[in-house]
């Protein structure tokens, strides 16, 4: 029987969303990778139980995350089942729809049918009666952001979820969104855009102070670009790791560059005490702007290494212009299209 750890708010920091009511996790923990039939679910519910024991309270899903989708949605339902049914209250629960998952025209993108379907069948999954935040995943650019702003709106108020969330969208296409949102009186509370120190998309975009202006709350995706941004990879690709796996990080993106500015990266984390992964995630939630790194692991004791950022989120402007240095564009940014096509 898991008995959650009575000091598991002792440590994490807890941040406003936005101008909303929430207050989130400065490190929250996502089941894109890790969650699937490839890994042994005792990993699983070491992760699970680690993070919350450590004080993260927000875990993101999405309909196809696994392999094969649906997979990290079923296998977080057991362990809610089994370990978290107690703390239901004390968790925020997001999923997610816009990219493949069933066949045919509305497994995808951003329809009133697609959105409502998934989110029904990401509930029956997981064994909830709502999550807390329902996403749109990505921007559709053949759907009306009316209609999928409208879905978005139902399922909230139809007790599907607490909360209305958007994924990649670029920044015009927020305005439209939020204001959408707003006008049917349900308010946008986040937007997850991927950042990191390799990937600044939203700061050339405009779209992190379009969100702070806005109010609109924010949830960092890939703030150690994959992994890319620890020290795993100063020595070439170690076995077992995600560069490893042919999934998402590509041995490609690991160019000389990329590595020579990791590693100067990790002597400043060093300097400052810090492990880099500690480092790279209080380097996103460096000014407010963001609410919460969203990070992924695929062991506990990423886990708990990558909550002691907490312990120092603070940066000299001297840091800041170290880093700044070595925080080098890479192209690594795989939801790119996403905000890029045109409306
Ligand atoms: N909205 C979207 O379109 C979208 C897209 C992508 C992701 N996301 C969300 O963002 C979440 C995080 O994405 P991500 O997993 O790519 O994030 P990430 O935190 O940048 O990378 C996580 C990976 O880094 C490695 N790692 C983590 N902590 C470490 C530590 N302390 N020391 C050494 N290595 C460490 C692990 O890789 P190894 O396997 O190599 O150990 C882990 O799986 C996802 O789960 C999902 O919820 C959303």
């Amino acid at each position: 029987m898991y008995q959650a750890a009575a000091n598991r708010y002792d440590q994490m920091k807890y941040r406003r969303c936005g101008k909303s009511g929430m207050k989130l996790p400065a490190v929250s923990l996502g089941l894109w990778h890790n969650f699937g039939h490839d890994t042994p679910h005792e990993t699983k519910v070491d992760i699970c139980r680690t993070a919350f024991d450590h004080g993260i309270t927000h875990f993101d899903l999405a309909n196809n995350y696994g392999p094969p989708p649906g997979a990290a949605e079923h296998a977080f339902g057991s362990i809610l089942a089994d370990d978290f049914k107690s703390h239901r209250d004390e968790l925020i629960i997001s999923s997610k729809a816009g990219y493949e998952m069933w066949d045919g025209p509305y497994g995808e993108w951003g329809s009133r049918k697609s959105l409502i379907s998934s989110c029904d069948q990401s509930l029956k999954r997981m064994g909830l009666e709502y999550v807390d935040i329902f996403y749109s995943h990505r921007f559709d650019p053949d759907t009306p952001l009316e209609e999928t702003m409208g879905a978005l709106d139902y399922i909230v108020r139809s007790g599907r979820a607490l909360y209305a969330g958007i994924s990649s969208y670029n920044t015009e296409r927020t305005r439209k969104a939020v204001a959408i949102l707003k006008d049917l009186g349900t308010p946008c509370l986040i937007h997850q855009p991927s950042y990191n120190m390799l990937n600044r998309w939203v700061e050339r975009d405009g779209l992190k102070e379009t969100l702070q202006n806005l109010g609109v709350g924010s949830i960092a995706f890939t703030p150690l670009a994959q992994g890319m941004l620890t020290k795993k990879y100063l020595g070439g690709i170690p076995q077992g790791s995600r560069a490893s796996q042919g999934k998402s990080l590509f041995p490609s993106m690991l160019t000389d560059n990329a590595v020579e500015n990791i590693k100067k990266l990790n002597e400043i984390a060093i300097g400052r005490d810090q492990t880099l992964a500690q480092m790279a995630i209080a380097w996103v939630l460096r000014d407010g702007g963001i609410t919460t790194a969203l990070i992924g692991a695929s062991k506990a004791s990423q886990v708990i290494d990558c909550v002691g950022a907490v312990n120092n989120l603070e940066f000299t402007a001297g840091e800041l212009a170290q880093i700044d240095k070595y925080a080098d564009e890479e192209q690594i940014n795989l939801w790119a299209a996403s905000a890029e096509q045109d409306a």
